[in-house]
């Protein structure tokens, strides 16, 4: 089993990176059993939000956990962090990560996901030419393989056939970071998870949209026949296997990670109507009555589904939170935040940012 000391963790005032700090340090540490030191490094585009992390940093971190303002994309900062912090580690989350953002404007896309990954693994590669204790895990998506038809599912030997500016970003990303274990011997790891789902996801995304859309009682706006097909698992379930390839993963190996969980969208959000009509008090019909389809995303995959037999066998990882239990998790935690919601929803957080925060 590696031992992971000093962690470069990328993107880590996202969605996913909030939970992953959670995991670590955070209520429930002795899960994960870290007791080593966590660099969080994110440049706090609006998909950002640092106050997520206030009660972690307060109440569980001791001179262990360090929050850095900045872009991956700038070589000198990152080069700066590994020297000052001795970084052995780095797991990479930081991306932009939404589709229909990607198809109105890819460049930003390009930047930070496939720019950004170069940055971060070549000054991997300058720094750690040394050393044999150190370890890059790339953080993606199942959507670098494609869609599928009504059958089948997405394996790690499945050709990749990106189709959005976000998966193909995603997908070159990928393709650099296997090029640079084949070439430079850098020692890697990288994961393709499939759609997740949990607090603190930005309310762009369908979940946590359709959530506080039923809420403020606006319009649920379903893209094309609401027949496409996502494998959902709970965002804790994706860290925790995060972490398992981190520590016992084969280096210059891919696992794929999914909830073999896989919902129509009309079929989810129909579940979702009932979950959220019961804990709101509001009646599930009058909900319903706001379903609206709207013109389909251009270039909408069909169907998205992971074969996750490779990390199930080799490192015993399953997923642990059912689809039920996790929904009514979220729906709890949305209604029980909406200042969170408010706040990032409202712009206040990026005044409150800028005031408070220099970006380097
Ligand atoms: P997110 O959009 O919620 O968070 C991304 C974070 O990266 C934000 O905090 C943002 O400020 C930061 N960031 C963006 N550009 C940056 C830059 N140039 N420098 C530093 N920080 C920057 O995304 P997420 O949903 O948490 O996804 C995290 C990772 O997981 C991404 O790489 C994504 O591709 C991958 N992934 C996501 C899902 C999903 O369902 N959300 C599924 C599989 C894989
Ligand atoms: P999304 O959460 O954007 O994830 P991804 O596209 O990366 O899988 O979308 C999930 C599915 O929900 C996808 O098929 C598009 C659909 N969708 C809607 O129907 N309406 C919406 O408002 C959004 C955001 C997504």
């Amino acid at each position: 089993m590696r031992k992971l000391n000093n962690i470069l963790i990328t993107g880590g005032a996202g969605f996913i990176g909030v939970n992953f700090i959670r995991y670590l340090l955070g209520e429930s540490k002795q899960k994960s059993g870290f007791n080593g030191r966590i660099i969080n490094l994110d440049a706090l585009t609006y998909a950002g939000n640092i106050a997520s992390l206030n009660e972690v940093e307060k109440k569980y971190t001791n001179g262990n956990y360090f929050f850095i303002h900045g872009d991956i994309c700038v070589r000198s900062l990152i080069e700066e962090i590994f020297d000052k912090y001795d970084i052995d580690t780095i797991v990479h989350f930081a991306a932009e990560s939404h589709v229909d953002r990607s198809i109105l404007g890819p460049e930003a896309f390009i930047k930070t996901n496939f720019n950004g990954t170069f940055t971060l693994l070549d000054v991997a590669r300058s720094r750690w030419k040394e050393r044999d204790d150190t370890l890059f895990h790339h953080v993606s998506t199942d959507e670098v393989y494609g869609s599928l038809g009504e059958t089948g599912y997405f394996t790690e030997n499945t050709p990749y056939d990106p189709r959005s500016p976000y998966s193909a970003s995603k997908a070159a990303s990928d393709h650099l970071v296997m090029s640079y274990y084949h070439t430079f011997n850098l020692p890697i790891t990288l994961s393709n998870c499939s759609n997740n789902y949990g607090p603190y996801q930005f309310p762009e995304k369908l979940i946590p949209l359709m959530i506080n859309n039923m809420l403020e009682g606006k319009p649920l706006p379903v893209y094309g026949d609401g027949k496409n097909i996502r494998d959902w698992l709970y965002v804790e379930d994706h860290n925790i296997a995060v972490w398992e390839i981190m520590q016992k993963g084969r280096a210059g190996e891919k696992y794929n990670i999914g909830g073999e969980n896989e919902w129509e969208n009309i079929k989810l959000l129909d579940k979702l109507i009932d979950i959220v009509a019961e804990k709101s008090k509001t009646a599930p019909d009058k909900i319903r009555a706001t379903i609206t389809y709207v013109k389909d995303r251009a270039g909408h995959d069909r169907r998205y589904a992971i074969d996750c037999t490779k990390i199930k066998n080799e490192l015993k990882w399953k997923q642990t939170v059912d689809f039920e239990t996790g929904l009514k998790k979220t729906v709890d935690w949305y209604l029980s935040n909406s200042n969170w919601i408010n706040q990032i929803k409202s712009g206040e957080y990026q005044k409150w940012i800028d005031k408070n925060y220099i970006k380097r």
